[in-house]
């Protein structure tokens, strides 16, 4: 099908950082054909879709969450992270079925188009429900089943969550006209003895699969690392393994100058979640030290009961904003940098950035297009600034997916909105 978006400030994010004013983008099926000033002359369009007073950027990559956490948004809040986990988040998890995560992972969707995010990474139980959530709604996602073994003597060929990861990719990896890509999760050092996490490399090299895992959240888990195995839970990994894969890393809160040196050599993604370790205290993540090394920075929620919600347009403006306050010094994150974070560094980060994450000929058309014509966006000095800086998540109105519309002037095509919330309203009635 040919789509065309006209009269539009296209924000690229290709590398020579260009806004085209008054713009065009033809896009045939799945694919962006043209991006430019003029409308190629033999396009034909059957959806027109008027960019007047629009910004188009490329959709919102969330490269780190847990969307079935959404269930317990504002469940259990303001407390320290041990009791706040064990004593509050994991009893409750406990009691979710498939049905339930279905569900959560559905209204986590609707909430991410809602604010302009097209694409996530997911690590959970019952993925499949989520990969079937994937299918069926048009988002795009690296999903990962969430690893963990306490077991020294654990037999990698009965491990149950193993299993669910490698029947999870065999059924749903490049599913979806390829939307969907499965990795492994070994949660992180303090949940996986280090034979498990072998194991996980193991496989991940059979499967050909990245792995997305926690790294150095808290000082917590850095210190009982050093205590344990004698070195910092990112040395840790590199001796195990891990970095040979494609590997997200979330959070890298606590580094030193050699887990840095790692990072950068083995072309590890990090995952920065301002919002998440502000509010658990997890942290200040050094960002600035990381940029100067090079290393790969994308940006993400964590889960909904950690942030309290599913917007990258908070994350992008903390990112920006905590860096400048914390180093003292206002150049540091420009809104380019943070627009970079949440779209392209995302793409790389889940390893598809020759997908997604830039708007040009050849790409995936994943875009995300905003409404302009509200006050705090006058007058238009820099568009890039007014993303990052002013732009709210209901600022977005329409949201395009491997080409097709999910969501039109805030209205979804592929959900049913009022049957989810009915089962969200069900399902924490019985639960809570
Ligand atoms: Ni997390």
């Amino acid at each position: 099908m040919n789509t065309l978006i006209k009269n539009a400030t296209i924000v690229t994010m290709d590398e020579d950082n260009k806004v085209i004013q008054n713009g065009y983008i033809t896009i045939v099926d799945d694919k962006i054909t043209y991006v430019g000033k003029s409308l190629p002359e033999d396009f034909l369009p059957r959806v027109i879709i008027d960019g007047k007073h629009k910004a188009v950027l490329p959709g919102l990559v969330n490269a780190h969450t847990h969307t079935p956490m959404v269930l317990l948004r504002s469940y259990a809040d303001d407390l320290p992270l041990q009791e706040w986990l064990f004593d509050k988040i994991f009893p409750i998890e406990d009691q979710f079925t498939a049905e339930d995560v279905y569900w959560a992972s559905m209204l986590a969707v609707m909430e991410m188009l809602k604010s302009g995010t097209t694409c996530f990474a997911d690590m959970y139980f019952f993925m499949e429900e989520i990969a079937k959530v994937v299918s069926k709604t048009g988002i795009r996602a690296n999903l990962s089943r969430g690893l963990q073994c306490f077991d020294t003597d654990f037999d990698p060929k009965q491990d149950r969550r193993l299993l669910e990861n490698e029947q999870l990719f065999k059924d749903w990896d490049g599913e979806g006209n390829g939307r969907i890509k499965i990795a492994l999760g070994p949660h992180s050092v303090y949940t996986c003895v280090p034979g498990y996490i072998e194991a996980t490399v193991e496989l991940a090299q059979r499967l050909g699969a990245g792995i997305h895992i926690h790294i150095s959240e808290t000082l917590k888990e850095n210190q009982e690392c050093l205590n344990k195995y004698g070195k910092t839970p990112i040395r840790h990994l590199y001796d195990l393994g891990v970095f040979n894969m494609h590997t997200i890393g979330a959070h890298c809160v606590h580094l030193s100058d050699e887990d840095m040196d790692i990072l950068k050599e083995n072309n590890v993604n990090v995952v920065y979640n301002p919002t998440s370790n502000l509010k658990l205290a997890s942290g200040i993540t050094p960002v600035k030290r990381m940029m100067d090394k090079g290393i790969n920075i994308a940006l993400g929620t964590d889960g909904a009961s950690s942030n309290n919600n599913l917007n990258m347009f908070e994350e992008m403006h903390l990112a920006a904003l905590i860096s400048k306050g914390v180093e003292g010094e206002p150049t540091l994150i420009r809104a380019y940098d943070a627009l970079k974070m949440a779209t392209i560094n995302g793409a790389k980060a889940l390893g598809i950035d020759h997908e997604v994450g830039v708007i040009k000929p050849g790409m995936k058309a994943d875009l995300a297009i905003v409404n302009l014509n509200k006050p705090h966006f006058y007058p238009m000095h820099n568009v890039m600034a007014n993303l990052t800086y002013s732009a709210q998540a209901a600022d977005i109105e329409t949201v395009l997916v491997d080409g097709k519309i999910l969501m039109e002037k805030g209205e979804f095509k592929t959900i049913d909105a009022e049957e989810v919330i009915y089962n969200i309203k069900k399902i924490s009635e019985r639960i809570f």
